[in-house]
């Protein structure tokens, strides 16, 4: 049985990806610190799949916690997430995003180096393509410069990545997600924002469930169909199948030596306010929400060329924005009935 270190795995799109590795038959080691997540996702996380991931609760930018975590297993591959995501935050602490996401990283590539690992999933972001001038995007799309210390973060990242793949026997892939939304069909896992949320999706089910007064939909006059910003919705349960078939890739020697970066989304673009119809549509209820000036930062229009990741992964995004829509919903009803903040 191969053994799988998880950071961030008590996370969003960890915890989800944790469940699938479990399911396809790996042994998994989580660690995480518990400061953007809680507890008892893990307990969820054995419900789901009747089995027990290993849990090591620290700090990755505390090389003592790395080396403890990597002294008490031998492991075949990691997957790398955690990391922290906020935009916003990121602008007002850039130096808290640059410390924690980066230094991460570098612990753990030393400590790959130090016991001889070479398989590494990287859990990178679209947002490295910024305001792409041609659609879809493809990973052949030049990079710009990032709009945000948490976006930097990411690029730099990339580069890191690439550097050490250079320097010795190492197989790396870079997974850029476009926009994870949706929970486990459980309905016993799913994004726990911190606070008010910044993504549509969390804000639509707070809105509906009656946290939140009403939603605002940042901008109705862009050049798009119906005025308003147009994304890659991708359901956190493809998103995490597509971290299992990487992690196979990485297996079979294909990427050895090689740095790979691979888009995935669904390579549909939808609106704001086609996500919300689609989300009115399977909670049978009407959504309070008003269109007001636009968000700074936001781009117009981004989607998936999935191209790579159907040739090279053997993977396809299988779930719609219904889907996506209708998990996320029945999450946030899950969480009100449970009393989960
Ligand atoms: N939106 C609203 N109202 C809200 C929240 C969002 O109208 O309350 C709109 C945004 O303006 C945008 C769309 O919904 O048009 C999606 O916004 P999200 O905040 O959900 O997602 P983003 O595309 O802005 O951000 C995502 C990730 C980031 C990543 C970025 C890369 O959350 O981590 O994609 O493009 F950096």
């Amino acid at each position: 049985m191969k053994t799988i270190l998880v950071t961030g795995g008590a996370g969003y799109i960890g915890s989800h990806t944790v469940v699938e590795l479990l399911n396809a038959g790996y042994k998994v080691v989580v660690a995480d610190n518990f400061c953007t997540s809680k507890h008892f996702i893990i307990n969820q996380v054995e419900i789901i799949t009747s089995k027990k991931p290993i849990v090591f609760e620290g700090d990755l930018c505390n090389q003592t916690f790395v080396q403890d975590v990597f002294n008490a297993n031998k492991y075949d591959a990691i997957i790398h997430f955690a990391a922290f995501k906020a935009v916003g935050e990121s602008v007002e602490q850039p130096l808290k995003y640059y410390k924690n996401n980066l230094f991460s990283l570098i612990n753990l590539l030393d400590a790959c180096a130090n016991n001889g690992i070479k398989n590494f999933v990287f859990s990178s972001s679209c947002t490295v393509y910024g305001t792409p001038e041609v659609l879809p995007v493809s990973e052949q799309t030049p990079l710009q410069v990032a709009t945000s210390p948490y976006g930097n973060t990411k690029q730099i990242s990339e580069e890191i990545i690439t550097d050490f793949v250079k320097s010795k026997e190492f197989n790396a892939i870079s997974l850029r997600y476009f926009n994870p939304v949706g929970a486990h069909k459980s309905a016993l896992i799913g994004e726990l924002p911190i606070g008010s949320p910044n993504n549509l999706v969390p804000f639509v089910t707070q809105t509906a469930i009656g946290k939140r007064q009403q939603l605002s939909v940042f901008g109705g006059d862009y050049n798009t169909p119906d005025g308003t910003c147009i994304r890659d919705y991708i359901h956190v349960v493809d998103l995490a199948k597509a971290h299992v078939k990487a992690i196979e890739r990485l297996f079979t020697g294909i990427s050895k030596n090689r740095n790979e970066f691979i888009n995935i989304g669904t390579g549909k673009g939808y609106s704001v306010l086609e996500a919300i119809k689609s989300f009115e549509k399977v909670s049978e209820q009407k959504l309070n929400y008003k269109v007001v000036e636009r968000r700074a930062g936001d781009v117009e229009r981004v989607f998936a060329d999935t191209t790579l990741s159907n040739k090279i992964l053997n993977w396809k995004a299988e779930l719609n924005l219904d889907d996506m829509m209708l998990s996320a919903w029945n999450w946030e009803k899950y969480c009100k009935t449970n009393n989960i903040e």
